[in-house]
């Protein structure tokens, strides 16, 4: 992976599966002192910075494809960037001020190429439009996610006519075409794949309906193309990425199927041996969908199932959809199916309103459910959002009080259940070189935990090993035995 991911940076813990490596690579913007100059012979480079969830780091991928396609090589240094674009993120006001912080260091690096394109992508790009060109002169293109395949296009309109250039309306579903890698030498031995794009939920805390635009499911005969397509080139774990994910597919537009009905038929395409799904809606879920972990053999034992709060009050004002009592049936008939199950979540606290009560619930819920990890936030107002102006504002210093309390707890529920793994045999799949020793590779569980392991092997390796250590958010295992590669297929039973 070539572009600096900071997924989820401002969540405790940080995410998992970029755990290893989280922060500032020593790329950063403004931290180079490398040389500017370059001989035109030299091939253009693109820099891409992502900020927020893995709907952006995806979407990043997709630009270093597509640039890729137009003889632009990746770099990890905005310095010697032909192209630089920083993929932002508008769901917390930290994120955003993250964003702009950046997009003011870009001032210099124009300063010193002109020449050099700098463009913002993503959600504040898409919320902000026209404006951001207006307040950062030396930004080129402002363009939202609906845009991404334009982005060879938007550079070359820049570069001839060196006219700056905002896109962000959202496209029809007609008109929209999900990016797909096109790059056959960066496929990633675990790939993201998306099948559905924007949110219709409108929880009343959240922009993502406001910056990503409504719900749409992708043909299913699209997905298992590219899954194919990825799967020929070495890509073995598929993740299908929606905002509510297992929502795809519920508009029954011709084209789609019955999320449950996907997911075996990507589990079904040869050369896959994981799939992984994020994130869904506790709503959404269909009893076909939990029969899925019992039936899909491929399908990791794990689910990231944001709650937002343990109280019904909150949940009520968060417009959730759904009460405590609704979320934890989900829980429960999920842990009959599968009781391997790792589950982990995401949880507001000192939203608008919330009580002291309220957030005993929150950490009663914790304890009844044990995640095996859990994103913690205190609440941040969003502009446009309708939980702005709510009555029952909690003070800033009482929402770092309850994430406090809620990390603690959260730290060792989790630091107990990483303990217990020790002694015991799990599969990992090999993503890369372990980052902070090279005597080590790094890959993840099926429960989707980091995992280092002693010993240095290809991406794409499927090992048998023993835990032999836990660290606060990853275990550390020796090798056992290499599992081979599946012959057979698994088959579509899912009900
Ligand atoms: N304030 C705090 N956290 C938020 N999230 C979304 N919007 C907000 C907000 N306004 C959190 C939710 C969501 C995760 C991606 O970010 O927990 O699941
Ligand atoms: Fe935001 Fe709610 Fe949609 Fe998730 S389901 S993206 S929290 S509006």
């Amino acid at each position: 992976m070539t572009t600096k991911l900071r997924v989820l940076d401002d969540a405790v813990p940080p995410d998992l599966p970029h755990e290893e490596g989280h922060g500032d690579a020593p790329g950063a913007l403004g931290t180079s002192d490398a040389s500017a100059y370059r001989s035109s012979l030299e091939p253009r480079r693109v820099f891409v910075d992502t900020f927020g969830c893995q709907m952006n780091a995806h979407d990043s991928e997709r630009m270093v494809g597509l640039m890729a396609a137009e003889g632009y090589a990746p770099t990890e240094d905005p310095e010697i960037a032909d192209l630089i674009v920083l993929n932002s993120c508008s769901i917390r006001e930290k994120a955003e001020h993250k964003l702009l912080s950046a997009a003011g260091s870009l001032k210099f690096i124009k300063e010193k190429r002109p020449d050099a394109v700098l463009a913002i992508a993503g959600c504040v790009a898409q919320q902000e439009g026209k404006s951001l060109l207006a307040r950062a002169p030396h930004i080129d293109i402002v363009f939202g996610p609906d845009h991404i395949a334009r982005l060879p296009e938007l550079v070359r309109e820049v570069q001839q006519t060196r006219r700056r250039v905002s896109e962000t309306e959202f496209l029809s579903r007609s008109e929209f075409a999900f990016p797909r890698l096109t790059d056959a030498s960066s496929v990633p031995v675990s790939a993201y794949v998306s099948v559905m794009k924007g949110c219709d939920k409108f929880c009343t805390f959240c922009i993502v309906p406001f910056t990503r635009g409504r719900e749409v499911s992708r043909d299913a005969a699209d997905i298992l193309d590219e899954v194919q397509w990825l799967a020929a080139r070495g890509s073995q774990e598929i993740v299908l990425l929606g905002q509510t994910v297992n929502a795809y597919g519920r508009q029954k537009r011709s084209g789609q199927v019955p999320f449950h009905e996907l997911l075996a038929q990507v589990a079904a395409i040869p050369g896959v041996r994981r799939v992984r799904f994020t994130s869904p809606h506790p709503s959404d879920f269909t009893d076909a969908q939990i029969l899925a972990f019992r039936d899909v053999p491929e399908l990791c034992p794990h689910m990231h199932l944001p709650v937002q709060s343990g109280s019904d009050d909150v949940l009520a004002r968060m417009r959730r959809g759904y009460t405590r009592a609704e979320y934890l049936a989900v829980v429960r008939r999920l842990r009959e199916v599968a009781p391997s199950v790792s589950l982990t979540t995401d949880i507001i606290v000192g939203f608008p309103g919330e009580t002291e009560k309220d957030f005993q619930d929150t950490l009663s819920l914790v304890e009844e459910v044990r995640f095996q990890a859990a994103f913690c936030f205190a609440y941040s107002e969003r502009t446009g959002t309708r939980a702005v102006g709510l009555d029952g504002v909690v003070p800033f210093e009482e929402r770092a009080r309850r994430l406090r309390i809620l990390l603690e707890r959260q730290e060792q529920i989790t630091g107990e259940w990483l303990s217990s793994m020790v002694g015991q045999r799990l599969e990992v799949l090999v993503e890369g070189p372990s980052k902070s020793d090279p005597a080590r590779s790094t890959g993840r569980s099926g429960q989707n935990r980091p995992v280092h392991i002693d010993g240095s092997f290809l991406p794409g390796t499927m090992l048998e090993v023993e835990v032999v250590e836990a660290f606060r958010h990853s275990l550390r295992a020796t090798p056992i035995a290499k599992t081979p590669m599946a012959t057979s297929v698994a088959s579509s039973s899912a009900a």
